[in-house]
């Protein structure tokens, strides 16, 4: 697992761009995994800009969801399909048919669940997938206990993540308490997992999933299984990491064709 420590959520946004926009270079059809939360817009931005400058094309790339609720209306603006369409997909140009999720209005929601682990393995597989850590230590909405090795199912929040998402919404009463999420070990397929960790009320979530023990309480842990994991964290976000200056100085000497 690489740790790389930046100054700031910019900078953080800016580095992940900056791999998706390398690996699109080389496969311009990549099917890039994106995440939802506020952690990740930098991400987006960024990307869309270098976009607009003309340093990249995405115009073959496909974009799939990591999770989404379970019985939000078709279209409902929170329902993770939209925010994904509205923060990623429509700024960079894409059509909604690059993009693929599970459905949350499904009246058989397990169909659902194996149709979405089926559609991504006919896809090739995700290359790039982009998550954010719940102050739990959730990917995805994998909650505390997910199996490691489980594959896209439906799950129920916990309080603690209902309330932390509850701003989205007008009322706590609004969040679903059932979600459909890609399992830890469809997450772990992806050839790529970059997690991004902003401000200190992750500190010690990451500090758990990089230095903690491998352990279901901790679902972020699971990239330490992953042959290419790569933790970017703004300052605040590693204040918890006892081996930030060996991260520091490793990602300091790193040539720069190496990229993340
Ligand atoms: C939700 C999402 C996760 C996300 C988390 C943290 O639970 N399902 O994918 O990582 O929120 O969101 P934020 O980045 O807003 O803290």
């Amino acid at each position: 697992m690489e740790v790389v420590i930046v100054p700031d959520a910019a900078s953080g946004g800016e580095l992940i761009a900056e791999a998706m926009a390398e690996l699109l270079r080389h496969k311009p059809d990549a099917l890039l995994g994106v995440a939802t939360g506020s952690t990740p817009l930098p991400v987006y931005e960024a990307l869309t800009a270098k976009v607009r400058a003309g340093e990249v094309s995405v115009s073959a790339a496909r974009i799939c969801q990591l999770d989404e609720y379970v019985g939000l209306p078709h279209g409902h603006p929170e329902s993770y399909r939209s925010v994904v369409l509205r923060e990623f997909v429509a700024p960079l140009g894409l059509p909604e048919s690059s993009f693929m999720g599970p459905d949350g209005t499904a009246e058989d929601v397990a169909a659902a669940c194996a149709a979405y682990d089926r559609a991504l393995a006919e896809a090739g597989g995700v290359d790039l997938q982009l998550l954010g850590i719940g102050g739990d230590g959730h990917i995805g909405f994998n909650e505390p206990s997910s199996s490691l090795a489980s594959r896209t199912r439906i799950k129920t929040l916990t309080e603690r993540t209902r309330r932390d998402n509850a701003r989205f919404f007008d009322s706590l009463e609004e969040v679903p308490h059932h979600v459909i999420t890609q399992g830890i070990g469809t997450i772990l397929d992806a050839r790529h997992v970059v997690l991004l960790a902003t401000g200190g009320a992750k500190a010690d979530a990451v500090a758990l999933a990089v230095e903690g023990p491998l352990s279901a309480l901790v679902p972020a842990s699971a990239l330490q299984l992953h042959p290419h994991a790569t933790v970017v964290v703004d300052e605040a976000a590693a204040s918890r990491l006892k081996l930030a200056d060996y991260f520091r100085a490793t990602y300091a000497s790193k040539p720069d064709w190496q990229g993340i």
